[in-house]
């Protein structure tokens, strides 16, 4: 028995040397593993043995069948690899490119400009409560934009420190104002996006969900004309060198007094009749703004006899269409990639 075995596994390390191919392989595979192959013979001798040579020449056949199988997958897993050939020259899969969201793109713009003026990136939270969003703002308890029509209140427990209110999706970026207020002191410039959320119904210019960039800044002498003077810069620097302001006396609660914003039209300069942008008004309004009211840096922990502040809050779905020919905010939440690729 041990000189059989001891041959037959000589035998087969001789014939898995010379074996070049698959078919090689599997031809071995079929003499030393197949019905007829010498070992079976060896196993049907097993039994008349005596019983200690049964169990010593039963498991040596089995690892002399194992080690088989073992080698033989192993060499035809090397001429696999052998035979598969690598052409360099074959041109890769085209991998497609994503880009960023036109949205993501123009706030950033904006903000970066403010940046550049001094300003600070702040974000602040979409979930917001109505302390933040109105009573810090100065927004008294019957102003209808505490109405539920205006504003999107969330169904989940209210915060526990009562003053706060309720909590809400927010209604705009100015409580990032209170925000930052509460946490820092002057002097302070602080620019902050993100998402504002109103039950709007959607058409062409409206949407429930839109992005602000809200800007302010705090310190001793804070006046009027460095808010102009930021914003005509900001202006200038985002829409086109020749660009001017006008400010158009307007109310908001949290800022006294307050102005609404226009530029000049950057395509007709103020000029054509049939401008497609400013329909002929030469002008195009763009942001809210005003000197921060004393009621509000008080809400905040700034003392309004030593501290003045301005703010202002601008969306970016409006400067983005102006810049870059939007007519329709829809198409920035369609996400439609023959779209978003232009960008
Ligand atoms: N929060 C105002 C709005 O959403 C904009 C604004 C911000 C106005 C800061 C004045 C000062 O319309």
């Amino acid at each position: 028995m041990e000189i059989k075995v001891k041959k037959l596994e000589e035998e087969f390390g001789k014939d898995l040397l010379i074996a070049q191919t698959p078919s090689d392989v599997e031809a071995l595979r079929i003499k030393y593993l197949g019905r007829k192959a010498e070992i079976n013979q060896l196993f049907s001798i097993v039994p008349s043995l005596s019983k200690e040579a049964k169990g010593v020449w039963g498991k040596n056949l089995n690892i002399l069948k194992n080690k088989i199988t073992f080698a033989l997958s192993e060499k035809s897993r090397g001429l696999n690899t052998k035979e598969e050939k690598i052409d360099l020259t074959y041109p890769s899969a085209r991998l497609t490119r994503g880009s960023r969201h036109i949205l993501n793109v123009v706030s950033e713009e904006i903000c970066s400009v403010f940046e550049k003026l001094g300003f600070t990136v702040v974000e602040g939270t979409e979930i917001e409560d109505e302390w933040h969003n109105f009573s810090a703002l100065n927004i008294p308890l019957d102003h209808p934009s505490r109405d539920a029509f205006d504003t999107f209140y969330l169904d989940i427990p209210q915060p526990q420190e009562k003053h706060r209110g309720k909590f809400l999706l927010r209604s705009h970026t100015s409580p990032s104002q209170a925000r930052v207020m509460k946490l820092s002191k002057p002097p302070i410039a602080v620019v902050s996006p993100g998402r504002v959320y109103r039950p709007d119904s959607v058409d062409a210019s409206h949407s429930f969900m839109f992005h602000q960039v809200e800007g302010f800044a705090v310190d001793e002498n804070i006046n009027f004309a460095h808010l102009k003077g930021v914003l005509l810069n900001f202006a200038r620097l985002f829409f086109s060198p020749d660009v001017n302001l006008r400010l158009r006396p307007h109310f908001f609660p949290f800022t006294e007094p307050s102005a609404e914003v226009d530029i000049s039209c950057f395509i007709c300069k103020g000029k054509q009749e049939k401008c497609s942008l400013c329909k002929g008004k030469g002008w195009l309004e763009i942001l809210g703004c005003g000197m921060i009211h004393p009621e509000v840096l008080k809400n905040c922990g700034i003392d309004p006899k030593k501290y003045k502040g301005f703010a202002f809050g601008m969306g970016v779905e409006r400067p983005a269409m102006l810049k870059y020919g939007i007519n329709d905010i829809r198409l920035f939440y369609e996400n439609d990639v023959k779209f978003l690729e232009q960008f």
